[in-house]
């Protein structure tokens, strides 16, 4: 068993790695605490709707033959609506219309090719594929925050863009922003949690923005809620900072606790009403629970009222009742023949590269490809007993809970995480810190186009496949 480490070793490793993270955690909390809120990009986009529609018949010819050939992939219903746009084109505009549609009728058969509803799309392998991945370009989506655009921010390879997800006994159905939208079409769609499921969120935005014409998409953040809005489909794609789903004391975007993490377990309520009426909701919580062992608890009152006596409780012991007070409340509050629930497992982190047994490795930082060899199982420092934890109660709903099973497969993409090309503290990180990797790289959010275009894939080979 050489080069198996023994227990003794491996449960220090374990504590270390965990200590070393808490230090990181608390870069990074400082770090979200700054570059959510204060975003400079919202307001650019927060364009008045009455300017858009008055010139919306405008823009819809204009939109050109790319437009059009993504309108007619999608359903028949589109297919209509394209219709009544070309009778506003010119005569020479019809026919390459109608040339294109031809074409385009084999597409729509592809997109309806589903996988197997028993298929386990999360087992497989990365296979590099350059020709279908990445999905957008990084520079194409205007939305992307400086916290994830790497390339922008200096980083010079790009290969980390180029992996697809390939599972081991069924595919993945090709990205098609309008089938999606088209099933959004005048819904919500909610992303909950924390800064990785917000990174999740920024990358379904840039997945079916592409499609839409600019000044006919909006980004609003108000508070702990984000909305992206696209007027034409009426659809709304939202994010909402709760990073720990119950009650905290690090609730308030802007101003959230940083050290002292206290958590009420067993209240949900305040954040629950905001859930309300959203047809798509995907949930997570993971990382604020890493930085300590025990996760204090509010022992009485609440922080409305100054309360701040607290319990310390084992991370599983009060995550487990963390998830047990989201399940009671999704099955109390949501109509599953409304709205589907899906639940993100862990998303990893790369803080040690003797994990991945690279001895000259920085954290996560000099990482230029996946882990590549899936023979045995990949060890980082995953608190896998909450993966048990929330696999386990989320299968034992009511409510259908789509377990979005990401760890494992996210463990073998150290090559993905944003590093030294950044933002931290509001900020982009200065030349100095950039080559201070073991200080400043961020090992914990990932990179976009990247990493988190492929668990929306997954969102969108379950929304898409929903009758
Ligand atoms: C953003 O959303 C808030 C809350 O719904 C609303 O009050 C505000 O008017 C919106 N801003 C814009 C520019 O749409
Ligand atoms: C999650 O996916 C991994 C592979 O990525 C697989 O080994 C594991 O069994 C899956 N777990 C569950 C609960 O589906
Ligand atoms: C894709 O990768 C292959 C092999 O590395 C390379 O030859 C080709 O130029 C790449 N194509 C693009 C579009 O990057
Ligand atoms: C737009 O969508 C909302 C739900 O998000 C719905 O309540 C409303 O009726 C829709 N409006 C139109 C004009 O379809
Ligand atoms: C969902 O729909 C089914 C069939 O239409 C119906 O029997 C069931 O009562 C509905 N469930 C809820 C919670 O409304
Ligand atoms: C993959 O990893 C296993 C276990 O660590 C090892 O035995 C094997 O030699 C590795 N394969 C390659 C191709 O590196
Ligand atoms: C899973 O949950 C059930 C109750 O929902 C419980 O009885 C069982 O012990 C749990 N199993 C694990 C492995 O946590």
């Amino acid at each position: 068993m050489k080069g198996r480490k023994n227990n003794n070793l491996s449960i220090f490793v374990v504590v270390f790695s965990v200590f070393l993270f808490g230090v990181f955690m608390y870069n990074e909390d400082v770090k979200s605490l700054a570059d959510f809120p204060f975003s400079p990009r919202p307001k650019a986009q927060e364009i008045p709707q009455g300017k858009s529609k008055s010139v919306s018949v405008v823009e819809s010819v204009h939109v050109g033959a790319d437009e059009e050939k993504e309108t007619s992939t999608a359903t028949s219903i589109q297919l209509e609506k394209s219709h009544q746009e070309e009778d506003q084109g010119s005569a020479e505009e019809e026919e390459e219309d109608e040339e294109e549609e031809e074409e385009e009728e084999e597409e729509a058969e592809e997109v309806i090719e589903l996988p197997p509803e028993e298929c386990d799309l999360f087992t497989g392998q990365w296979v590099y594929d350059n020709v279908t991945h990445p999905l957008y370009k990084e520079d194409k989506c205007e939305f992307l925050t400086a916290q994830v655009t790497c390339m922008r921010n200096g980083r010079r390879d790009s290969l980390y863009q180029n992996w697809r997800w390939q599972p081991r006994d069924c595919s993945l159905p090709k990205f098609k922003p309008r089938v999606l939208l088209e099933k959004l079409r005048g819904k919500r769609l909610m992303f909950v949690g924390d800064s990785l499921n917000r990174n999740q969120w920024e990358s379904m935005i840039c997945l079916v923005q592409s499609v839409i014409p600019s000044g006919r998409k909006s980004l609003n953040k108000t508070g702990s809620l984000a909305v992206f809005r696209i007027e034409e489909y009426n659809t709304t794609v939202e994010f909402y900072w709760a990073p720990f789903l119950v009650e905290s004391n690090s609730d308030d975007p802007t101003m959230h606790s940083i050290l002292n993490r206290i958590i009420m377990p067993e209240s949900i309520e305040k954040h629950g009403v905001n859930w309300k009426n959203v047809d798509y909701l995907i949930f997570n919580t993971y990382i604020w629970w890493m930085n300590t062992f025990t996760m204090k608890v509010l022992r009485r009152g609440s922080f409305d009222e100054g309360a701040s006596e607290y319990d310390e409780v084992d991370r599983p012991i009060a995550y487990e009742r963390v998830v047990r007070t989201w399940s009671k409340w999704v099955d109390q509050n949501i109509d599953p023949n409304r709205t589907m629930v899906f639940f993100s497992s862990m998303s990893p982190l790369h803080i040690k590269s003797e994990d991945w047994n690279n001895p000259d490795g920085i954290k996560c930082a000099k990482e230029t490809t996946p882990v590549v060899n899936m023979s045995s199982p990949l060890e980082v420092g995953t608190d896998r007993r909450l993966f048990v934890i929330s696999q386990n109660i989320t299968q034992s709903m009511k409510v259908p809970v789509f377990f979005l099973n990401i760890t494992t497969l996210s463990e073998y993409r150290k090559d993905a995480h944003t590093s030294v090309y950044t933002i931290r503290q509001g900020k982009m990180l200065t030349p100095e810190q950039q080559s201070d990797p073991a200080t400043y790289a961020d090992c914990i959010h990932w990179c976009l186009p990247g990493l988190p275009d492929t668990w929306n894939e997954f969102l969108y080979t379950r929304i898409i496949s929903q009758s």
